[in-house]
Protein backbone atom coordinates (compact mmCIF):
# COMPACT_ATOMS: atom_id res chain seq x y z
CA UNK A 1 0.00 0.00 0.00
CA UNK A 2 2.30 2.75 1.13
CA UNK A 3 4.84 1.77 -1.43
CA UNK A 4 3.17 2.69 -4.66
CA UNK A 5 2.03 5.91 -2.31
CA UNK A 6 5.74 6.66 -1.19
CA UNK A 7 6.57 6.88 -5.05
CA UNK A 8 3.62 9.58 -5.13
CA UNK A 9 4.59 11.37 -1.78
CA UNK A 10 8.09 12.09 -3.45
CA UNK A 11 6.85 13.20 -6.78
CA UNK A 12 3.36 14.18 -6.71
CA UNK A 13 3.44 16.16 -9.31
CA UNK A 14 3.77 13.64 -11.54
CA UNK A 15 0.53 13.04 -11.27
CA UNK A 16 -0.22 16.83 -12.41
CA UNK A 17 -0.48 16.30 -16.17
CA UNK A 18 -1.03 19.17 -18.82
CA UNK A 19 -4.88 19.94 -18.17
CA UNK A 20 -7.16 20.27 -20.82
CA UNK A 21 -10.26 21.85 -21.04
CA UNK A 22 -13.18 20.24 -18.77
CA UNK A 23 -14.16 17.27 -20.23
CA UNK A 24 -18.05 16.81 -19.83
CA UNK A 25 -20.31 13.77 -20.32
CA UNK A 26 -23.60 13.68 -22.31
CA UNK A 27 -25.83 11.82 -20.39
CA UNK A 28 -25.38 13.85 -17.14
CA UNK A 29 -26.23 17.54 -15.97
CA UNK A 30 -22.66 19.85 -15.97
CA UNK A 31 -24.04 22.22 -13.81
CA UNK A 32 -22.13 23.37 -10.38
CA UNK A 33 -24.43 20.98 -8.24
CA UNK A 34 -24.23 17.75 -10.72
CA UNK A 35 -26.07 14.98 -9.49
CA UNK A 36 -23.89 12.28 -8.86
CA UNK A 37 -24.80 9.19 -11.06
CA UNK A 38 -27.11 6.85 -10.29
CA UNK A 39 -25.62 3.86 -12.73
CA UNK A 40 -22.10 3.77 -12.02
CA UNK A 41 -20.13 1.61 -13.86
CA UNK A 42 -16.54 3.42 -14.98
CA UNK A 43 -14.08 3.34 -11.89
CA UNK A 44 -10.79 5.06 -12.18
CA UNK A 45 -8.63 3.79 -8.58
CA UNK A 46 -5.33 5.95 -8.27
CA UNK A 47 -2.71 4.13 -6.40
CA UNK A 48 -1.77 -0.03 -7.56
CA UNK A 49 -0.20 -0.82 -3.96
CA UNK A 50 -1.95 -3.75 -1.90
CA UNK A 51 -4.98 -1.75 -1.41
CA UNK A 52 -5.70 0.04 -4.58
CA UNK A 53 -4.98 -3.25 -6.54
CA UNK A 54 -7.43 -4.56 -4.25
CA UNK A 55 -10.67 -2.07 -4.92
CA UNK A 56 -9.50 -2.94 -8.83
CA UNK A 57 -10.10 -6.69 -8.18
CA UNK A 58 -12.77 -6.49 -6.40
CA UNK A 59 -14.68 -3.47 -8.61
CA UNK A 60 -13.61 -5.46 -11.90
CA UNK A 61 -14.59 -8.76 -10.25
CA UNK A 62 -18.05 -7.49 -10.00
CA UNK A 63 -18.57 -6.23 -13.43
CA UNK A 64 -17.11 -2.63 -13.57
CA UNK A 65 -14.40 -1.25 -15.88
CA UNK A 66 -11.67 -0.22 -13.96
CA UNK A 67 -8.40 1.48 -14.70
CA UNK A 68 -5.52 1.81 -12.29
CA UNK A 69 -3.43 4.27 -12.39
CA UNK A 70 -0.02 4.73 -11.29
CA UNK A 71 3.12 7.10 -11.79
CA UNK A 72 5.13 4.14 -13.92
CA UNK A 73 4.27 1.14 -15.60
CA UNK A 74 6.90 -0.65 -12.83
CA UNK A 75 3.84 0.16 -10.53
CA UNK A 76 1.90 -1.10 -12.18
CA UNK A 77 2.98 -4.32 -13.29
CA UNK A 78 3.15 -4.39 -9.67
CA UNK A 79 -0.39 -3.94 -8.75
CA UNK A 80 -1.16 -6.52 -11.55
CA UNK A 81 0.88 -8.99 -10.20
CA UNK A 82 -1.00 -8.40 -6.73
CA UNK A 83 -4.33 -9.06 -8.75
CA UNK A 84 -3.49 -12.18 -10.15
CA UNK A 85 -2.10 -13.86 -7.54
CA UNK A 86 -5.30 -12.86 -5.24
CA UNK A 87 -7.65 -13.80 -8.02
CA UNK A 88 -5.90 -17.38 -8.78
CA UNK A 89 -7.10 -17.68 -4.69
CA UNK A 90 -10.57 -16.72 -5.48
CA UNK A 91 -10.83 -18.65 -8.55
CA UNK A 92 -9.65 -22.17 -7.44
CA UNK A 93 -12.34 -21.38 -4.33
CA UNK A 94 -15.10 -20.46 -6.74
CA UNK A 95 -14.36 -23.32 -8.97
CA UNK A 96 -12.28 -26.22 -6.84
CA UNK A 97 -11.19 -28.87 -9.45
CA UNK A 98 -12.21 -27.03 -13.01
CA UNK A 99 -8.90 -25.55 -14.17
CA UNK A 100 -10.73 -23.51 -17.71
CA UNK A 101 -13.61 -22.24 -15.30
CA UNK A 102 -10.78 -20.65 -12.86
CA UNK A 103 -8.83 -19.48 -15.74
CA UNK A 104 -12.13 -18.16 -17.60
CA UNK A 105 -12.71 -15.98 -14.50
CA UNK A 106 -9.59 -14.78 -14.10
CA UNK A 107 -8.66 -13.22 -17.80
CA UNK A 108 -12.33 -12.48 -17.91
CA UNK A 109 -11.86 -10.33 -14.36
CA UNK A 110 -8.45 -9.17 -15.95
CA UNK A 111 -10.29 -8.08 -19.45
CA UNK A 112 -11.76 -5.60 -16.78
CA UNK A 113 -8.71 -3.81 -16.07
CA UNK A 114 -7.11 -1.08 -17.87
CA UNK A 115 -3.90 0.42 -16.77
CA UNK A 116 -2.60 4.49 -17.40
CA UNK A 117 0.55 6.34 -16.27
CA UNK A 118 -1.87 9.70 -17.66
CA UNK A 119 -4.32 10.65 -14.99
CA UNK A 120 -6.18 13.07 -17.05
CA UNK A 121 -6.73 10.32 -19.66
CA UNK A 122 -7.65 7.97 -17.07
CA UNK A 123 -10.42 10.21 -15.50
CA UNK A 124 -12.25 11.56 -18.88
CA UNK A 125 -14.74 8.68 -18.48
CA UNK A 126 -14.46 7.75 -14.65
CA UNK A 127 -18.04 7.72 -12.99
CA UNK A 128 -16.45 7.31 -9.53
CA UNK A 129 -12.50 7.91 -8.88
CA UNK A 130 -11.10 5.94 -5.70
CA UNK A 131 -7.90 7.63 -4.36
CA UNK A 132 -5.15 4.70 -2.65
CA UNK A 133 -1.98 7.35 -2.80
CA UNK A 134 0.01 8.37 -0.13
CA UNK A 135 -1.44 9.13 3.37
CA UNK A 136 -0.35 12.95 3.03
CA UNK A 137 -2.97 15.25 2.79
CA UNK A 138 -1.02 17.77 0.26
CA UNK A 139 -0.47 15.39 -2.46
CA UNK A 140 -3.63 13.95 -2.19
CA UNK A 141 -5.95 17.73 -2.07
CA UNK A 142 -3.25 18.43 -5.54
CA UNK A 143 -3.89 14.93 -7.09
CA UNK A 144 -7.98 16.23 -6.51
CA UNK A 145 -7.89 19.60 -7.28
CA UNK A 146 -6.09 18.54 -10.42
CA UNK A 147 -8.78 15.83 -11.37
CA UNK A 148 -11.30 18.57 -10.39
CA UNK A 149 -10.54 20.49 -13.24
CA UNK A 150 -10.37 17.34 -15.65
CA UNK A 151 -12.92 14.53 -14.78
CA UNK A 152 -16.39 15.04 -15.83
CA UNK A 153 -19.38 17.54 -13.39
CA UNK A 154 -20.90 13.98 -12.34
CA UNK A 155 -17.89 11.92 -11.79
CA UNK A 156 -18.05 10.88 -7.77
CA UNK A 157 -14.78 11.40 -6.06
CA UNK A 158 -13.49 9.15 -3.11
CA UNK A 159 -11.01 8.86 -0.79
CA UNK A 160 -9.48 5.25 1.10
CA UNK A 161 -7.53 7.30 3.71
CA UNK A 162 -7.68 5.56 6.85
CA UNK A 163 -6.68 8.34 8.68
CA UNK A 164 -6.77 11.67 6.99
CA UNK A 165 -10.63 13.93 7.67
CA UNK A 166 -12.55 13.83 4.35
CA UNK A 167 -13.35 17.12 4.20
CA UNK A 168 -10.07 18.50 4.19
CA UNK A 169 -9.31 16.77 1.29
CA UNK A 170 -12.28 17.50 -0.55
CA UNK A 171 -11.70 21.40 -0.09
CA UNK A 172 -9.35 21.41 -2.66
CA UNK A 173 -12.21 20.87 -4.88
CA UNK A 174 -15.52 22.55 -6.37
CA UNK A 175 -17.26 19.83 -5.44
CA UNK A 176 -17.87 19.04 -2.03
CA UNK A 177 -21.18 17.28 -2.71
CA UNK A 178 -19.62 14.65 -4.94
CA UNK A 179 -17.07 13.76 -2.24
CA UNK A 180 -16.94 11.19 -0.04
CA UNK A 181 -14.90 8.37 1.68
CA UNK A 182 -14.65 4.47 1.03
CA UNK A 183 -12.72 3.10 2.96
CA UNK A 184 -11.90 -0.46 2.47
CA UNK A 185 -9.92 -3.21 4.44
CA UNK A 186 -7.30 -5.27 3.88
CA UNK A 187 -6.63 -7.94 2.10
CA UNK A 188 -9.84 -5.88 -0.13
CA UNK A 189 -11.25 -9.13 -1.67
CA UNK A 190 -11.44 -11.02 1.90
CA UNK A 191 -12.58 -8.29 3.96
CA UNK A 192 -16.26 -7.96 3.62
CA UNK A 193 -16.32 -4.27 4.93
CA UNK A 194 -16.43 -0.65 3.38
CA UNK A 195 -16.67 2.22 5.19
CA UNK A 196 -18.64 4.86 3.67
CA UNK A 197 -17.64 8.27 4.88
CA UNK A 198 -19.68 11.27 4.67
CA UNK A 199 -19.07 14.77 5.51
CA UNK A 200 -21.60 17.85 6.16
CA UNK A 201 -21.61 18.55 2.90
CA UNK A 202 -21.81 14.74 0.78
CA UNK A 203 -25.24 15.03 -0.93
CA UNK A 204 -27.86 12.54 -0.35
CA UNK A 205 -27.44 11.15 -3.78
CA UNK A 206 -23.62 10.89 -3.36
CA UNK A 207 -23.83 9.26 -0.39
CA UNK A 208 -26.54 6.80 -2.09
CA UNK A 209 -24.53 6.09 -4.91
CA UNK A 210 -21.39 4.95 -2.62
CA UNK A 211 -23.65 2.51 -0.87
CA UNK A 212 -25.31 1.26 -3.99
CA UNK A 213 -21.28 0.68 -5.70
CA UNK A 214 -20.44 -1.58 -2.58
CA UNK A 215 -23.32 -3.58 -2.59
CA UNK A 216 -22.55 -3.94 -6.13
CA UNK A 217 -18.69 -5.12 -5.35
CA UNK A 218 -20.49 -7.78 -2.65
CA UNK A 219 -19.53 -5.43 0.42
CA UNK A 220 -21.04 -4.86 3.51
CA UNK A 221 -20.87 -1.08 3.58
CA UNK A 222 -21.81 1.04 6.87
CA UNK A 223 -22.52 4.56 7.24
CA UNK A 224 -19.72 7.23 8.98
CA UNK A 225 -19.08 10.48 9.83
CA UNK A 226 -16.09 11.89 8.96
CA UNK A 227 -14.72 11.23 12.78
CA UNK A 228 -10.98 10.24 13.45
CA UNK A 229 -10.99 6.45 12.05
CA UNK A 230 -14.36 6.31 11.47
CA UNK A 231 -15.18 3.37 13.29
CA UNK A 232 -12.91 0.36 12.89
CA UNK A 233 -9.28 2.24 12.96
CA UNK A 234 -11.17 4.23 16.00
CA UNK A 235 -11.31 1.10 17.96
CA UNK A 236 -8.73 -0.62 16.51
CA UNK A 237 -6.04 1.69 16.70
CA UNK A 238 -5.99 2.55 20.66
CA UNK A 239 -6.35 -1.44 20.97
CA UNK A 240 -3.36 -2.04 19.08
CA UNK A 241 -1.50 0.85 20.92
CA UNK A 242 -2.69 -0.71 24.50
CA UNK A 243 -1.18 -3.94 23.59
CA UNK A 244 2.60 -2.44 22.88
CA UNK A 245 2.23 -1.02 26.40
CA UNK A 246 1.68 -4.39 27.93
CA UNK A 247 4.63 -5.31 26.48
CA UNK A 248 6.30 -2.35 26.72
CA UNK A 249 5.69 -2.59 30.84
CA UNK A 250 6.87 -6.58 30.62
CA UNK A 251 3.30 -7.64 31.57
CA UNK A 252 3.22 -10.49 28.60
CA UNK A 253 5.15 -11.03 25.38
CA UNK A 254 3.52 -10.39 22.23
CA UNK A 255 3.34 -14.07 21.31
CA UNK A 256 1.26 -14.14 24.66
CA UNK A 257 -0.71 -11.42 23.72
CA UNK A 258 -1.61 -12.65 20.10
CA UNK A 259 -2.47 -16.12 21.51
CA UNK A 260 -4.69 -14.37 24.09
CA UNK A 261 -6.81 -12.67 22.14
CA UNK A 262 -7.16 -14.96 19.69
CA UNK A 263 -8.36 -17.75 21.61
CA UNK A 264 -9.68 -15.48 24.09
CA UNK A 265 -11.41 -13.06 22.11
CA UNK A 266 -11.71 -14.85 19.17
CA UNK A 267 -9.67 -12.44 16.77
CA UNK A 268 -8.13 -14.03 13.52
CA UNK A 269 -5.04 -12.18 14.36
CA UNK A 270 -3.62 -10.90 17.22
CA UNK A 271 -2.75 -6.91 17.75
CA UNK A 272 1.56 -7.71 17.27
CA UNK A 273 0.40 -10.19 14.03
CA UNK A 274 -2.23 -7.32 12.70
CA UNK A 275 0.13 -4.56 13.21
CA UNK A 276 2.62 -6.57 10.94
CA UNK A 277 -0.02 -6.95 8.70
CA UNK A 278 -1.42 -2.73 8.59
CA UNK A 279 2.75 -1.90 8.55
CA UNK A 280 4.15 -0.43 11.83
CA UNK A 281 4.69 2.73 9.76
CA UNK A 282 1.37 2.97 8.92
CA UNK A 283 0.04 2.56 12.33
CA UNK A 284 2.50 5.26 13.75
CA UNK A 285 1.54 7.61 10.89
CA UNK A 286 -2.28 7.47 12.16
CA UNK A 287 -1.46 7.42 15.79
CA UNK A 288 1.10 10.72 15.21
CA UNK A 289 -2.14 12.69 12.96
CA UNK A 290 -4.12 11.94 15.43
CA UNK A 291 -1.82 13.60 18.55
CA UNK A 292 -1.31 16.26 16.28
CA UNK A 293 -5.17 16.47 15.41
CA UNK A 294 -6.12 16.50 19.09
CA UNK A 295 -9.51 15.54 18.59
CA UNK A 296 -8.92 12.17 20.47
CA UNK A 297 -8.33 11.67 24.05
CA UNK A 298 -4.24 12.14 24.19
CA UNK A 299 -3.53 9.10 26.83
CA UNK A 300 -5.47 6.34 23.75
CA UNK A 301 -2.71 8.19 21.12
CA UNK A 302 0.40 8.46 23.68
CA UNK A 303 3.60 7.41 21.86
CA UNK A 304 5.30 4.15 22.51
CA UNK A 305 8.89 3.34 22.34
CA UNK A 306 8.45 0.65 20.94
CA UNK A 307 6.81 1.32 18.27
CA UNK A 308 9.04 4.53 17.47
CA UNK A 309 12.06 2.33 17.70
CA UNK A 310 10.64 -0.20 14.93
CA UNK A 311 10.01 2.02 12.59
CA UNK A 312 13.15 4.24 13.45
CA UNK A 313 15.02 0.92 12.85
CA UNK A 314 12.62 0.17 9.34
CA UNK A 315 10.95 -2.54 10.72
CA UNK A 316 7.78 -2.24 9.29
CA UNK A 317 6.41 -5.66 9.55
CA UNK A 318 5.18 -7.72 7.09
CA UNK A 319 6.08 -5.33 3.90
CA UNK A 320 9.88 -5.11 4.98
CA UNK A 321 10.65 -8.60 6.59
CA UNK A 322 10.97 -7.54 10.09
CA UNK A 323 8.52 -6.47 12.45
CA UNK A 324 7.22 -7.84 15.97
CA UNK A 325 7.89 -11.38 13.90
CA UNK A 326 10.50 -11.95 11.30
CA UNK A 327 9.33 -13.12 7.78
CA UNK A 328 10.57 -15.16 5.07
CA UNK A 329 11.23 -12.65 2.80
CA UNK A 330 9.17 -9.11 2.77
CA UNK A 331 6.00 -9.94 2.49
CA UNK A 332 6.23 -13.62 3.44
CA UNK A 333 4.99 -15.78 6.35
CA UNK A 334 5.77 -15.60 9.20
N1 LIG B 1 -6.96 -12.38 -1.85
C1 LIG B 1 -7.99 -13.24 -1.87
N2 LIG B 1 -8.33 -14.01 -0.83
C2 LIG B 1 -7.56 -13.92 0.29
C3 LIG B 1 -6.47 -13.05 0.36
C4 LIG B 1 -6.18 -12.26 -0.77
N3 LIG B 1 -5.17 -11.41 -0.79
N4 LIG B 1 -5.89 -13.20 1.58
C5 LIG B 1 -6.60 -14.11 2.23
N5 LIG B 1 -7.61 -14.57 1.45
C6 LIG B 1 -8.60 -15.55 1.79
C7 LIG B 1 -8.13 -16.98 1.59
O1 LIG B 1 -8.33 -17.42 0.27
C8 LIG B 1 -8.96 -17.74 2.60
O2 LIG B 1 -10.26 -17.94 2.09
P1 LIG B 1 -11.19 -19.16 2.64
O3 LIG B 1 -11.20 -19.07 4.12
O4 LIG B 1 -12.52 -18.89 2.03
O5 LIG B 1 -10.51 -20.39 2.11
C9 LIG B 1 -9.12 -16.74 3.74
O6 LIG B 1 -8.84 -15.46 3.19
C10 LIG B 1 -8.16 -17.03 4.83
O7 LIG B 1 -6.84 -16.99 4.30
P2 LIG B 1 -5.68 -17.96 4.73
O8 LIG B 1 -6.24 -19.32 5.05
O9 LIG B 1 -4.59 -17.89 3.72
O10 LIG B 1 -5.04 -17.28 5.98
P3 LIG B 1 -5.70 -16.94 7.35
O11 LIG B 1 -6.77 -17.89 7.75
O12 LIG B 1 -4.52 -16.76 8.22
O13 LIG B 1 -6.41 -15.52 7.10
C11 LIG B 1 -6.55 -13.18 6.93
C12 LIG B 1 -5.70 -14.43 6.65
C13 LIG B 1 -7.75 -13.15 6.02
C14 LIG B 1 -5.64 -11.99 6.65
C15 LIG B 1 -7.03 -13.25 8.43
O14 LIG B 1 -5.92 -13.50 9.27
C16 LIG B 1 -7.69 -12.00 8.89
O15 LIG B 1 -8.87 -11.77 8.64
N6 LIG B 1 -6.92 -11.13 9.61
C17 LIG B 1 -7.41 -9.84 10.08
C18 LIG B 1 -7.28 -8.86 8.98
C19 LIG B 1 -7.74 -7.49 9.40
O16 LIG B 1 -8.10 -7.25 10.53
N7 LIG B 1 -7.73 -6.57 8.45
C20 LIG B 1 -8.05 -5.21 8.69
C21 LIG B 1 -6.81 -4.47 8.96
S1 LIG B 1 -7.12 -2.77 9.31
C22 LIG B 1 -7.20 -2.06 7.82
O17 LIG B 1 -7.03 -2.63 6.78
C23 LIG B 1 -7.51 -0.62 7.84
C24 LIG B 1 -6.35 0.23 7.40
O18 LIG B 1 -6.87 1.53 7.26
C25 LIG B 1 -5.21 0.27 8.37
Amino acid sequence: MLSAARRVASNPASLMRPMSALTHSALFSTSSSAMAPTNIKNITVFGSGLMGAGIVQVAAQNAFNVTMVDLNPAALQKGQDIITSSLKRVAKKQFPEDAEKQKEFIDQTMSRVKTSTDSEAASKDADLIIEAIVENLKTKQQLFAMLDKVAPEHTLFCSNTSSLPIADIAKATKRTDRFGGLHFFNPVPQMKLVEVIRTDATSQDSFDSLMDVCNRMKKTPVSCKDTPGFIVNRLLVPYMMESLRIVERGEATPQDVDVAMKLGAGFPMGPFELADFVGLDTMQYIVDGWRKEGKIDANLVAPVKLLDDLVAQGNFGRKSGQGFYSYSGVGGKK
